[in-house]
């Protein structure tokens, strides 16, 4: 890779659009595999630095000339996951987004939901395992449980959001992902075998990501993070390749360059918010150093844990939780 002006995995405290116009003009042009992001949405969040508070119209043209930009640095077979929600008031707002991207140019390849909380009711978990109980009993939730983050919102209109949307552009839709990557195991085994793709223990994880955000209890640095299994999942879904490269517009404090160091790969960030470079400088710095203990521990005893990592329901200290 040539790379002239632009140092790799470092965050530049820069506007994401004048940023993206370096890429272009670098000879030849830095081109990027993956780009992974969660924009500012419009909804007044408070941030130290941006306004979160365009006008409807204005807002959205800025986001058609993110995605126009974005357009002419990605390479022909990237991806571009977009994190990004509604609110209960403003519900068109996420596919209004996504038309810009449309508008752009962009093909829309996978829809991803991303679930921070969801409840089951017992015979329901059981009818999809086969342990049937002829129990119908759909409206209240006695027997079942509820995982992950809920935050009720009071209403008697709306209910309260549990998910957010992951839209994954491509320039095509026909690039190819490492579905298996980032698959889950069967829950009948009996399919192994019987089916002709089911070679392993492992199938696609589908579009519904479960996604609990981890509990702190200090206070947040930053009004709107993403779960770094978010960009995670993402990256790997993509595929990972030791030259991979991976830009995330709006690093925020940093999730992004950890989910990529995480998975050895090369990343690019902007953020205009100095204190969150600050923030994520050191969050980097922290992890890099996690990372190299761990690889000094023989038994290779894996620090990050996303398996394990579901939060309680109802628990209020949650980081950046939209
Ligand atoms: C939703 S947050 C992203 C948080 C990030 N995913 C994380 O986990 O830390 C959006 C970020 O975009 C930044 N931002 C807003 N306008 C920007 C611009 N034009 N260029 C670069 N960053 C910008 C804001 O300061 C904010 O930190």
């Amino acid at each position: 890779m040539v790379v002239t002006t632009i140092e790799l995995n470092k965050i530049y405290h820069e506007d994401c659009l004048d940023f993206m116009g370096k890429l272009e003009k670098e000879q030849p042009p830095l081109l990027v595999d993956v780009i992974v992001t969660s924009p500012p949405y419009n909804i007044n969040k408070e941030y130290s630095y941006y306004r979160d508070n365009k006008e409807g119209k204005e807002y959205l043209h800025w986001i058609y000339q993110i995605a126009k930009k974005s357009f002419s640095i990605l390479k022909e077979n990237g991806s571009f996951f977009l994190n990004i929600a509604g609110t209960p008031s403003d519900q068109f707002l996420p596919y209004d987004v996504a038309t810009q991207f449309k508008d752009a140019g962009y093909k829309l390849q996978n829809t991803i939901h991303w679930i921070k909380s969801i409840s089951f009711e017992e015979e329901d978990v059981g009818r999809s395992n086969g342990t049937i109980r002829n129990n119908h009993n759909y409206d209240n939730n006695s027997n079942g449980f509820a995982v992950g983050h809920f935050k009720p919102i009071v209403s008697q209109r709306f209910l309260t959001d549990c998910h957010e949307y992951i839209f994954h552009f491509t320039k095509s839709a026909e690039v190819k992902l490492d579905k298996l990557a980032i698959g889950v195991p069967y829950q009948d085994k009996t399919n192994i075998g019987r089916w002709k793709s089911a070679k392993q223990d492992r199938r696609d994880r589908g579009d519904t990501w479960f996604i609990p955000y981890p509990t702190i209890n200090e206070s947040r640095p930053h009004p709107a993070v993403f779960p770094e299994k978010l960009p995670y999942l993402c990256i790997k879904l993509h595929g990972v390749r030791d030259d991979l490269l991976v830009y995330d517009p709006f690093m925020g404090i940093g999730t992004t360059a950890l989910a990529c160091l995480e998975l050895k790969v090369n990343y690019l960030g902007t953020e205009i918010d100095e204190e969150y470079i600050k923030i994520a400088t050191e969050n980097v710095l922290e992890r890099k150093n996690i990372i190299e203990k761990r690889s000094e521990d023989k038994k290779g005893r894996k620090i990050v844990d996303w398996v394990s990592s579901t939060t309680s329901a109802e628990d209020p200290e949650i980081l950046g939780e939209r």
